[in-house]
């Protein structure tokens, strides 16, 4: 049984909260996209832990990780980022495995991300992590593969600072790196969670383009880049906040307004703690966007929502969502792909009755205010997609679900 849990927004959904929860079940974890971009913050109890290149699942004791083919890695984060699990208690020493079709983020990429960040007549805002660069020179097929580095031909004929920059990473790699298919084939019908990266809406297709990231945020892309085919894709969780948010520049068409919206942003940000776990920038936050949610839903076949931060509405009077948008005179429905129309696009916005009440106790949908089981059921009722998943808080213990999502009904 193959599960994808994929962020339904701009990222930031709180997947590795909702990787970290599901783990408990799956006997693998493999992330199959995106690189030390993301960031992942998961409490358990007292401990909080940031990841960026590690999947969620390594918190759990015995739970073996893959870094997958669709990933670009940078060995110098990935071991300071381990050395930190360590340090924090786990243990992670033959639990932690690496495609060696993924490709290597090296020195030379950051430096080069962050001057092409300069000279782009449209700036994304990225993250400075070399991630675009590493995705363009496998692109140009001139990227370092993990394999490469036991390729005796590729290695002496490897730029010499590239060679002293890998070497102190070579053996401890070696022992990590695997055949991604062979090796997900012997997990064939086992319980087996996908974790994606970033969010659809920053995917390098299905996204904002040109204010996406480089790699495949998109369902499909645990098949590309996690080693197995697409018929093996058997569930599809999409994870969305109540709200959204947007970290880097870009359209954002239900972002709130200070003007329209009051103080909400501030309160929204300060609530849900929205500051980036990779660069610490204040996230944008706005509405809702269901129609870029329902887009997201199609996109990705995404069978269960997972929604998150709904807690961070307790003490709103009211809850809105945006349904469609308003440019020169239309309402769109369908998400656009124009960045001018998304940049112009007015949201329509539906609101809802608060519950104004503390939602984090709550351990049943049936322990749910009416108030916010009407706000659930219209998002399901918009997207035709069912919420299976609901998160009321940070912690662990903070989430119930409504089905079990490791059966294929
Ligand atoms: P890059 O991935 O560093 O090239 O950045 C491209 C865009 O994606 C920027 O707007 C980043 O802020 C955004 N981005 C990349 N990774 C994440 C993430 O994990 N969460 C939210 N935004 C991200």
């Amino acid at each position: 049984m193959n599960l994808v849990v994929i962020g339904a927004q701009w990222g930031d959904e709180g997947k590795g909260k909702i990787v970290d929860f599901l783990a408990e079940d799956s006997e693998l974890i493999s992330r199959f996209s995106g690189g030390a971009n993301a960031g992942h913050t998961i409490v358990t109890g007292e401990t909080t832990y940031k990841l960026h290149l590690i999947p969620s699942g390594i918190i759990y004791p015995g739970k073996k990780v893959i870094l997958g083919t669709g990933m670009v890695i940078d060995p110098q984060s990935m071991f300071e980022e381990l050395a930190t699990l360590t340090e924090q208690g786990i243990d992670w020493e033959g639990r932690v495995f690496i495609s060696d079709r993924a490709h290597l983020v090296l020195p030379d990429y950051k430096a080069e991300d962050i001057e092409l960040e300069k000279k782009r007549f449209n700036p994304i805002g990225t993250t400075g992590r070399g991630i675009g660069v590493t995705y363009a020179h496998k692109s140009h097929r001139d990227g370092i593969r993990i394999a490469d580095m036991y390729d005796s031909n590729i290695w002496s004929r490897m730029p010499e600072s590239y060679r002293t920059f890998l070497e102190p990473f070579k053996a401890r790699i070696e022992k990590m790196k695997i055949n991604l298919v062979a090796f997900m084939a012997e997990y064939k019908g086992k319980k087996v969670l996908f974790e994606g990266a970033q969010g659809i809406l920053l995917d390098l297709d299905a996204g904002t383009y040109p204010f996406v990231s480089s790699g495949y945020s998109v369902a499909a892309g645990a098949s590309v880049g996690g080693g197995i085919g697409p018929r093996e894709i058997d569930r599809v969780l999409g994870v969305f906040k109540a709200y959204s948010t947007r970290v880097g520049n870009g359209p954002f068409p239900s972002e709130f307004n200070s003007e329209r919206d009051g103080a909400t942003e501030e309160m929204v940000r300060e609530l849900g703690r929205e500051y980036g776990v990779t660069t610490g920038r204040a996230r944008r936050c706005g509405y809702l966007d269901l129609v870029a949610l329902k887009y997201a839903c199609r996109v990705n076949s995404i069978d269960s929502l997972v929604l998150t931060h709904i807690d961070v509405y307790d003490d709103f009077d009211e809850v809105s969502v945006c349904v469609a948008y308003e440019y020169e005179g239309e309402t769109i429905t369908d998400f656009p792909s124009s960045i001018e129309v998304m940049d112009g696009a007015v949201p329509v916005i539906k609101t809802f009755k608060g519950w104004n009440s503390s939602l984090k106790e709550s351990t049943d949908y049936s322990h749910l205010p009416e108030e916010a089981q009407k706000y659930i059921e219209f998002i399901e009722e918009y997207t035709e997609t069912s919420v299976d998943i609901i998160s009321v808080g940070y912690r662990r213990s903070e989430t119930f679900i409504r089905k079990d999502l490791w059966t294929r009904s």
